[in-house]
């Protein structure tokens, strides 16, 4: 009974704040604000860039499958999120909702955990846009200088040594980060529109790319549909149907963005699970078609390049469309940079605001209405990691990192079903505790499915983590409701 009234008492706490708007930022994002920003934070590197070595190592055609089995794990956990964001809309995302839930320790390793989702997420596809620009560079007759194009660091994993590729630094994902950076400091209604202008040409050159490609369908290329396993676990078969979709879970990453917006959501109990599960829905109908017609078009042992569309594109005989696809993934990959930012800044301000990072990070500036000091803070710190690290090691952390938190986000709806059985749901998840549970067991699933030495960089984090909290936060916490 006195756990009962201790959650209760906490998401009280938390809903008073949630519609108290002295919070300092402004409720301007509508339902299709919100869609748009799930969308602009989904589509980016996955589809762009990693389907097509996913297709050509792992899956061969079955990557369809890959992309429906990612789909079940995200929509699991995405409808966990709609629940939690739909009783607790406010800015703080699964930090909050664990909060709530689970109390101060778990919260801050879940927010720990979301700032490595974040603001690696933002760096690894920083890296991608970076490729891509590149190219594009490269074709039009420009050359950056290679010490300029790249990590200074690459990993190899069979020795399990750091290497360094003679580069220096990489150029252009660095600058992209201080650039998007810059647009998030200038206002959250100026960088919805400009993700909504972005949405739109991603998602025009994504459907241009399908409508076009029905027509140049060679369904022999889809027998076998799971190329036989090569002997190896993971290499074709049905164990590389899976391998392939937590590669491809990376694409659906971002969806749980639209949850930290929260604070500035009209209507947030009702837009939130809008935004959250329509962009979902949205995404993986563009993510079965595009993968069934790059399947269809070339022989998937091809498709293990950087831009598997534009190679799709030229054996339609229709290469003259490969500028506008890779300026398309430029802009398209800048709206998810701008989108994980977005959603990095809001856990660092919730974070700050309850005292476990210095409270200068929860400032929100007089002019701009942005919490200006955890934007610039966060802005440095994704640039240096986009400059100097390699996208595979990145992009797996990230994936790990997110996992966790979608896991955590699962047991938190599971517990309150438990617990606050009565309480007031906006939106409640279709099929009681299955939801929750299927979340928890795929998501670690295909955690399991990561490298050893990704989960010792976790727990690298982690422990930085702990030393963080037992050294500051635990002492400076200011909530409240934190001994209740
Ligand atoms: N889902 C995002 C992407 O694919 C992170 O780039």
């Amino acid at each position: 009974m006195k756990r009962n009234m201790c959650y209760k008492k906490r998401i009280d706490v938390l809903q008073k704040e949630a519609f108290n708007d002295t919070h300092g930022l402004k409720r301007a994002l509508s339902a299709l604000d919100l869609t748009s920003l799930g969308i602009g934070g989904i589509i980016g590197a996955g589809i762009f860039v990693l389907t097509g070595h996913a297709a050509a190592s792992y899956a061969g055609p079955g990557i369809v499958l890959s992309f429906i089995f990612a789909f079940v794990v995200c929509g699991f956990a995405g409808l966990c999120y709609a629940e939690l964001a739909s009783m607790i809309p406010i800015a703080g995302s699964a930090y909050l909702y664990s909060y709530a839930i689970m109390g101060e320790f778990i919260a801050w390793i879940v927010g720990w955990d979301l700032i490595l989702e974040y603001f690696l997420g933002a760096s690894t596809v920083a890296i991608g846009w970076s490729g891509y620009v590149i190219s594009f560079l490269n074709d039009i007759g420009i050359n950056v200088p290679a010490i300029i194009s790249g990590s200074p660091l690459s990993y190899n994993v069979q020795t399990h040594e750091w290497i360094l590729t003679g580069k220096l630094i990489n150029l252009p994902a660095f600058l992209i980060i201080i650039f998007v950076t810059l647009i998030l400091i200038v206002g959250v209604k100026k960088s919805a529109m400009f993700n909504s202008v972005i949405v739109m040409i991603k998602v025009s050159i994504l459907l241009v790319f399908i409508a076009m490609g029905v027509f140049h369908l060679n369904s022999s290329l889809w027998t076998p549909f799971i190329p036989p396993n090569t002997g190896e676990f993971g290499h074709f078969g049905f164990s590389g149907v899976l391998r392939g979709a937590s590669v491809v879970f990376f694409a659906y990453i971002g969806f749980d963005t639209v949850s930290t917006a929260a604070s500035e959501a009209k209507n947030p109990q009702r837009n939130l699970p809008i935004g959250i599960l329509v962009s979902l829905f949205v995404c993986t109908a563009l993510y079965i078609a595009v993968s069934f017609i790059l399947t269809g078009v070339v022989h998937y042992s091809h498709l293990n390049v950087s831009a598997p569309i534009a190679v799709a594109l030229d054996a339609m005989k229709m290469g003259f469309l490969t500028p506008m696809v890779k300026i398309g993934a430029i802009a398209g990959l800048s709206s998810v940079i701008l989108v994980l930012l977005y959603g990095q800044i809001r856990v660092f301000y919730a974070i700050a605001k309850d005292g476990l990072l210095p409270k200068v990070f929860a400032k929100v500036h007089t002019k701009y209405s942005t919490p200006h000091v955890a934007t610039i803070a966060t802005g440095i710190m994704a640039s240096i990691a986009a400059s100097i690290l390699p996208i595979d090691i990145a992009g797996e952390l990230v994936s790990i990192g997110t996992l966790m938190a979608f896991l955590l986000v699962c047991t938190g709806v599971l517990i309150l079903r438990f617990t606050q059985p009565t309480m007031k749901r906006h939106f409640k998840t279709p099929g009681g505790i299955f939801v929750p549970i299927g979340g928890i067991l795929s998501c670690l699933y295909l955690m399991v499915g990561l490298p050893f030495d990704t989960w010792m960089r976790l727990v690298i984090w982690l422990i930085i983590g702990f030393v963080i909290y037992f050294t500051y936060g635990i002492h400076k916490a200011n909530r409240t409701h934190k001994n209740v």
